[in-house]
Formats: structure tokens, sequence, C-alpha cells
């Protein structure tokens, strides 16, 4: 019985060895070398991976995010995820009260948008704010031109914001810091890059740098 433990372990070893190995081998231009392996585990295990682009979070297999939502732009339109059709989305969740994390990561998605040149036309970039009691859609409108020309913002009830921050697993919680007048948002700050469904293909984590946002976009419109 020890002696087939052994073996079993010894086999095991020389499969994860040989996985990690043929990940170092195989992954991708700038892909992590965690992301990779399992990436070749999922692929040993029988799941199948899509390919990965330089840059950005790879979703584990079997979890999806994003897919429908119905928010209001400026002009009160109703804008649902049938707008990235034929596109591809980059989508923040955030609030023009932030004092720091939205306006970087807007920046960023900014930066991310100008190294793309004429490719930006081909990817709709949003803000859905969690904070719709003060972020009205001027208010808003306002906010996202300071950043990039072709930003839209986008609110809604509260209601349909749960519904879309849902989708998209973000979290989100009004806190009212000590000595401070009004209250703020916490939440979860991630950009969201989305398929022409809707489904999010990549994720960037805080201050990932625009040049990796960049990378990632061309990937995926490379598989458009
Ligand atoms: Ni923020």
């Amino acid at each position: 019985m020890l002696k087939l433990i052994r073996i079993f372990a010894f086999l095991l070893i020389a499969i994860l060895g040989g996985l990690w190995g043929l990940a170092w081998y195989l992954r991708a231009p700038g892909e992590a070398m965690g992301d990779a392996f399992l990436r070749q585990l999922a692929q040993f295990g029988g799941a199948d991976m899509p390919a990965p682009s330089a840059g950005g979070v790879q979703l584990p297999q079997g979890i999806a995010l994003g897919g429908a939502f119905s928010l209001q732009d400026l002009t009160g339109q109703r804008v649902t995820e049938r707008a990235f059709a034929g596109k591809l989305g980059l989508i923040y969740f955030g609030f023009t009260y932030c004092p720091d994390v939205c306006p970087t990561e807007l920046g960023l998605m900014a930066s991310a948008l100008d190294l793309l040149g004429p490719d930006s036309a081909r990817v709709l970039p949003m803000l859905i704010t969690i904070d719709p009691a003060r972020d009205t859609p001027e208010a808003l409108a306002d906010y996202v031109s300071r950043f990039h020309p072709a930003l839209i913002g986008l609110t809604g009830t509260d209601e349909e914001i749960a519904t879309a921050a849902r989708a998209f697993r973000v979290y989100y919680r009004k806190v009212h810091p000590p000595g401070a007048s009004d209250y703020l948002m916490d939440h979860s700050s991630f950009i969201y890059l989305l398929g022409p469904d809707g489904k999010v293909r990549q994720l960037f984590r805080p201050n990932t740098p625009p040049e990796t946002i960049a990378a990632a976009i061309k990937g995926q419109l490379r598989q458009l």
C-alpha cells in the first residue's frame, strides 16, 4: 500500500512538474508564470481555456462576468450590453466624488485608449456610477469629459445599478469617514475588458500600466 502511495505521489509530482515546464515553454509574452501554469492545469483537466493575450487577468474557467444591464446616458437614452455589438467594451464602476482611486483608474483607461490610436474607435469606454444619488447624468457627462472624449457616463436607479454591479461582481458600500462632511463610496476597482457579447474577456487590477491595457485590447481586437 505504501509503495502504491509512493508511486502515485511520484506520478503526481512528475505530471505537475511536466505541466509547469510546459507552461514555462508555452506561456504568452508577459503572462505570469502562475497564470500560465493554471491554464495548463485546466487544459490537462479537459477544460478549454481561451488563448491569453498579453496583460490582464484571465478569468478562471467557469467564471463568467458581465452580461445584461440596462442603464441611461446623458440624454436619457437606454444603454444596454447590446451597445458593444461589433466592438469591445471597457468598463469601470466608480463615482465622481471619489478622491483618488477612480480618477487614477479613469486616467489609465484614457491613456490606454490614446495608445491605441485609430483602433480606439473599436472600443466603447464607460464609467458606470455606483453613486446614482449624487451622480446625475449631467454631473457624469461633465466628469467623464475631463478624462477622454469617447468615455460615456452611465447611471440608473439604485436597482439598475445594483443589477449591473452584480453582473460584474462589483462591491460598493456607502461609508462616512470621521470628520468628513459628506459620505464616500467604498468600492472594488477593476477595469473590465468586454467582448461584443458584453461578457468580460479580461480584467485589470488597480494601477495596471496603460501599455498593458492597450496591448490586451489589441490582442482582443485581433480576435474580433
Ligand atoms: Ni473610487
